[in-house]
């Protein structure tokens, strides 16, 4: 199979349209087969659920290629789970999980071409995601639904690689207490969206949003949870009802514990106490591991030990052994990895 011919050293994290998608609709109480299908475009009624009262959920992975030349993907299963908790929680029906993984087997295949080669330091963004399609007035859930899954070829998520990012404490929540936090819906990004515009406006690459109802607790960023170092090389990560559970972080949680023999604590985390740590990053998909340099919460700066030019050496370890479980490069625990081609 022929690659395209694209820059891949140098993508961005952007959207690039790729010549395969899947479609799969549900009506009348079932899922149809679905389809690889080439356009692009989705014509809807003005009425559509997902117009009116934002009836979507998302999910995010990738596919790698791997040193041996193969295309792999990194624990699709979970997504499948997630978003079948997304499903449930608005209302809206699960495709069901084996299918899923099917399904993302199946659109990467078809755009192969997309997949960036081994060491470009790109990879191939998966946006599995559904939406309410029928007309819907009233507040309810729509009957008719559309799971569909897309790819992109992306770069780094944020500019820059992995230099060190300054962030902001947020004074805008993202998800409330007992509401949507805890899945991948299309509200909650919405929500983040005036948040992200005005951190990027002075000068942050993102936000720490903290827990809405006392203010004093670490939750995550508009994309990414949160992982900390503390000075004796211990992980620390926030623990909350309403953060996403992040496949990323739970996978290096396992990593810590059991490739680097670190000590490991899923707590809450106060803000007070992020002086103290050593090191702080950004985990997921998108993000993989970003380290954090500086937290500026309203005009304290929280300057992390490691300063501002590369990634500090704990979290370049967890880092190296991610991204080595992913590409092939370490040998991976049972399940993690699903080959593609
Ligand atoms: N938190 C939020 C709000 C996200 O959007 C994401 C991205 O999916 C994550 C965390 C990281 O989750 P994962 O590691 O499963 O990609
Ligand atoms: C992901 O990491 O997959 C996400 O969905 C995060 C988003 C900010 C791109």
């Amino acid at each position: 199979m022929e690659k395209k011919q694209l820059d891949w050293s140098n993508l961005g994290f952007g959207y690039i349209e790729t010549d395969a998608r899947f479609v799969s609709a549900y009506k009348d109480g079932k899922w149809d087969d679905g389809a690889i299908v080439t356009d692009a475009n989705i014509v809807l009624n003005e009425c559509a659920g997902v117009f009116q009262y934002a009836q979507t959920i998302f999910e995010g992975l990738k596919a790698y290629t791997t040193e041996d030349g193969h295309i792999v993907c990194f624990r699709p299963d979970l997504n499948a789970a997630r978003m079948a908790d997304s499903a449930r929680r608005l209302e809206m029906p699960v495709f069901p999980e084996d299918r899923f993984v099917e399904a993302v087997v199946e659109t990467v295949k078809a755009n192969a071409a997309y997949v960036p080669p081994f060491g470009s330091g790109a990879t191939l963004y998966i946006r599995p995601y559904m939406m309410g399609t029928n007309p819907v007035i009233g507040v309810k859930p729509a009957d008719e639904y559309m799971f569909r899954i897309f790819v992109t070829p992306v770069g780094p998520y944020f500019k820059g690689g992995a230099k060190p990012l300054t962030i902001k404490v947020s004074d805008f929540d993202r998800a409330a207490p007992h509401g949507t936090g805890h899945i991948k819906a299309g509200l909650n990004y919405a929500m983040s969206l005036h948040a992200i515009v005005t951190a990027h406006e002075e000068g942050y690459a993102e936000n720490m949003y903290l827990d809405p109802q006392t203010r004093t607790k670490v939750e995550e960023t508009g994309g990414a949870n949160f992982i900390f170092i503390t000075k004796d090389n211990k992980l620390v990560t926030p623990k909350s009802d309403s953060i996403l559970p992040s496949i990323t972080r739970r996978s290096l949680v396992y990593v810590a514990k059991h490739y680097l023999g670190m000590e490991v604590e899923e707590r809450e985390v106060l803000l007070e106490e992020v002086k103290d740590f050593a090191e702080c990053g950004l985990c997921g998909t998108a993000a993989v591991i970003s380290p954090v340099g500086k937290i500026v919460d309203h005009g304290n700066e929280i300057c992390l030990p490691g300063g501002m030019d590369e990634m500090g050496p704990v979290t370049k370890k967890l880092y190296d052994t991610l991204t080595g479980i992913q590409m092939g490069r370490l040998e991976a625990p049972e399940g993690w990895i699903k080959t593609i081609l």
